[in-house]
């Protein structure tokens, strides 16, 4: 094993900002919807040829590959100590419905990159290299979100998201089963199979490093989320001929209970994040009185009090609004704020620093797969901007030279892990 600062300075110096953004825009060729974005949501025949793409990759680099039961795909570059845990990076391939070409893929081609670069510049690490893709990390067809590493560190039971199923009533087992037969992969992984430290890369999501100029952001923690879902029951009848007094109009209840959830979750400082992403109406007939109605709520705050005292009102306050209707609230998610490791941010503030990016400290506003590698071992995540902070948008956009910053601090903090 080369001495740990010279082995650093190779392999940062051998990422390549070019082969990054070609590869960038070959994973964005796969379930482009042509209008400059991306429609690959998890487990469809479009997540299996991005994994497939990747496992073709690996292959060629010399790389060896395994999978979970849930999917989640990990590509290893071997350590002189073979038997030593492996430093994690990646992230995910799936996409909102509407998604950007960065979200997610940038996290594993930053770690593709850096298994690249390791291989050229000749240098021997003493822990494995990995690279992880998550499976469903959206939670957009299938929920809930951050699905493949919930089952990984042990969060959620892999029966009970097998079974969850999508709009068409596909379940993940069955849509699962399609995935691996089209990325196919022989080799068997353990969930919780020890990680040495796991560092994710990712666009910020938002406006903060663009508008202050920096490049990297040291990701401090992730703010807490509760996603639920609304159902609420009517009764269909004749638009033209029922009688206001005899509806039960299950979208006029769902409409009150959102004004009156929009009012609760209204706060001066803007720091509450309040979203009904999904709303379902039945038989959605301009003529029938809708019998059914479902809609979603994503709810997030830095502070755990917070999400507690406004997260428990949700329910009481459906209730107060179902007029005639029957109303069922489930919490689908429930992940309090995630603090990362302090050794791992400091690993990445010290590599922007020697590498004269400009840095600043944030929180994640957007979640992550990191949140649950945070409870397994050492976590932390680095962000790159992007273009007017647009994310979850066709438009999503960041540029070569920064994503390609974001991979040198990756670089030189995987480096540094894997040699102790
Ligand atoms: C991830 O996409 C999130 O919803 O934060
Ligand atoms: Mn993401
Ligand atoms: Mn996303």
């Amino acid at each position: 094993m080369a001495d740990d600062a010279v082995s650093v300075t190779a392999v940062v110096e051998a990422v390549r900002e070019n082969r990054l953004w070609q590869r960038h825009m070959d994973i964005a060729a796969i379930g482009a919807t042509g209008r400059g974005g991306v429609n690959r949501q998890a487990l469809t025949p479009e997540d299996g040829q991005a994994r497939r793409l990747m496992l073709e990759w690996a292959s060629e680099l010399g790389f060896t590959a395994s999978v979970d039961a849930i999917g989640n795909l990990f590509i290893r570059r071997a350590g002189a100590q073979p038997a030593s845990d492996p430093v994690v990076a990646g992230s995910h391939l799936d996409s909102q419905p509407t998604g950007g070409n960065f979200d997610g893929v940038f996290g594993v081609l930053a770690a593709l990159e850096v298994l690249e670069a390791a291989n050229d510049a000749g240098v021997v690490t003493g822990r494995p290299l990995e690279l992880v893709v998550w499976t469903n990390e959206e939670g957009a067809r299938f929920q809930p979100a951050t699905m493949g590493s919930a089952v990984y560190a042990g969060a959620l039971q892999l029966e009970t998201v097998l079974a969850s199923s999508d709009s068409d009533g596909v379940t993940v087992e069955q849509a699962l089963a399609g995935t691996l037969k089209a990325a196919p992969v022989p080799v068997r992984r353990d969930f919780r199979s020890p990680m040495a430290a796991y560092v994710e890369a990712h666009i910020e999501q938002g406006p903060v490093l663009e508008s202050t100029g920096n490049t990297i952001g040291v990701v401090t923690g992730i703010q807490g989320l509760r996603w639920f879902q609304v159902e609420v029951g009517g009764e269909e009848a004749h638009a033209g001929t029922t009688p206001r007094s005899n509806r039960r109009d299950a979208l006029a209840a769902a409409v009150a209970m959102v004004t009156k959830l929009q009012a609760l979750m209204f706060d001066e400082s803007d720091t509450v994040r309040f979203t009904v992403g999904r709303f379902e109406v039945a038989p959605n007939s301009p003529n029938t009185i809708p019998g059914r109605v479902v809609f979603t709520i994503d709810f997030r705050h830095p502070d755990q009090d917070v999400l507690t005292r406004l997260g428990d009102r949700v329910e009481p306050v459906c209730r107060a609004e179902a007029q005639d209707c029957t109303v069922k609230v489930v919490e689908t998610m429930n992940a309090p704020p995630t603090e990362f490791d302090p050794d791992v941010r400091d690993l990445v503030r010290s590599a922007a620093r020697r590498q004269a990016f400009r840095h600043m400290d944030m929180t994640s506003g957007a979640t992550h797969d990191a949140k649950f590698m945070a409870g397994l071992c050492p976590s932390g995540m680095i962000f790159v901007p992007c273009e007017s902070g647009v994310s979850h948008n066709e438009a999503e956009n960041a540029s070569a030279a920064d994503l390609a910053a974001g991979a040198r601090v990756l670089a030189e903090v995987a480096i540094r892990l894997a040699n102790r």
